[in-house]
């Protein structure tokens, strides 16, 4: 379109807006030559697929909407966004296919249903609920009923995927990217016998002394909120990650009664939801028939000159050999103490990351789980 205070043909939208009746389309220009900018009325083209509402006003179709929708069903199940932009793009074809310039917008809404259902039955159900208003009460009543008897036999139709390894491996960094990657949950296991230290400090408790600890750990509650580890319903991520509490845990994790309370709480959560969890017993204790399992290494110089690094980042005063030592006296504890000690499970892939980039890792984790 040509400038109308230049006249030069080199203009650009800057945005369109249907008006009203969805005929007329209000466009921004601006024009390269001049920079003035102006506004014009177009009449819908042909080529624009109109999209006629419940009301009749009528929009031009854009598969941002229908990605934006698609998303808000999938919010926290695992349906990646590359799955979301593929039905989004599937959709699209379906509508152009019909060779229609107007469709209704009930037709979206069955294309979206007939995508979801095949993809993810409670994001189905979440977008068709909200999108029939509940009109066909009795149709929702069976696919309810029948979602809820699916998922009484998929106890085991979740997926864990399990990264163990000893401490400092990067097994949180690299289950954070997977879960990333997946779009799924991530359950730092640690994170849970640190907040029980925590709760162990913060009582003045003797670990030693059985009864007491028992009682303590009736009274407590360690669960998760937005990925983060919460005590007795208080966030306490920024509390549990100091020398302190990593030799405190360390200690209380080779207590029977202290792992019986946080494996059931791992094993509650896991299967619920597909997850990927770190820990040092996921794959031989926790979630022992999971398909996917990982065990990650790295020598213990350079765990210890990761962490290290770390520390020193957040400004604590350590040496080297002293996080080298600390890193040793883990690994010996947690490799030798009576229950659920840490060791590779025969069917779990080891990766030893010494020279290996984040980036490397989590690929070849994600890449291993479609062989
Ligand atoms: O991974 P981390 O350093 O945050 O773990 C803290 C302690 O908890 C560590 O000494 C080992 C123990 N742990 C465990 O015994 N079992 C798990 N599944 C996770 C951690």
């Amino acid at each position: 379109m040509r400038c109308p205070y230049c006249d030069k043909p080199d203009t650009r939208v800057i945005d369109s807006r249907q008006t009203e009746d969805g005929y007329v389309v209000r466009r921004r220009r601006v024009c390269d030559a001049c920079g003035k900018r102006f506004t014009t009325y177009e009449s819908a083209e042909a080529s624009i697929l109109m999209i006629v509402k419940k009301d009749g006003r009528r929009e031009a179709f854009e598969r941002k909407k229908v990605i934006n929708g698609l998303k808000k069903a999938c919010e926290k199940r695992p349906v990646s966004m590359g799955e979301i932009e593929d039905i989004a793009a599937r959709i699209e074809q379906k509508l152009y296919a019909l060779g229609e310039k107007e469709v209704l917008s009930d037709r979206v809404g069955e294309f979206v249903m007939d995508e979801l259902r095949k993809t993810d039955q409670v994001a189905y159900i979440r977008f068709a609920s909200v999108y029939r208003e509940f009109a066909d009460v009795e149709k929702f009543a069976e696919e309810i009923d029948a979602l809820r008897k699916h998922s009484a036999h998929s106890a085991g139709r979740t997926i864990q995927i399990a990264i163990d390894g000893p401490s400092g491996a990067g097994k949180s960094t690299i289950a954070k990217g997977v879960a990333a990657k997946l779009g799924i949950d991530y359950i730092d296991t640690g994170a849970m016998y640190r907040a029980m230290a925590l709760k162990v400090k913060r009582t003045g408790t003797d670990a030693s002394d059985e009864a007491a600890l028992a009682e303590l750990l009736a009274d407590t509650e360690i669960d998760f909120e937005d990925g983060q580890v919460t005590l007795d319903g208080e966030p306490v991520e920024s509390e549990i990650r100091t020398p302190e509490i990593s030799e405190g845990a360390s200690v209380i994790a080779a207590i029977g009664i202290v792992r019986e309370k946080l494996v059931d709480a791992q094993r509650a959560i896991g299967r619920s939801k597909n997850v990927v969890l770190d820990g040092r017993d996921i794959g031989t204790h926790v979630f022992p028939d999971s398909k996917y399992k990982f065990y990650l290494t790295a020598t213990a110089e350079e765990r210890a000159s990761r962490r290290y690094k770390e520390l020193k980042d957040r400004g604590e005063d350590v040496t080297f050999e002293e996080v080298l030592k600390d890193v040793q006296e883990r690994d010996y504890r947690d490799m030798t103490r009576d229950v659920d000690p840490l060791r590779k499970a025969d069917d779990a892939v080891e990766i030893d990351s010494t020279n290996m980039t984040i980036d490397e890792v989590v690929n070849f984790v994600v890449d291993s789980l479609n062989k």
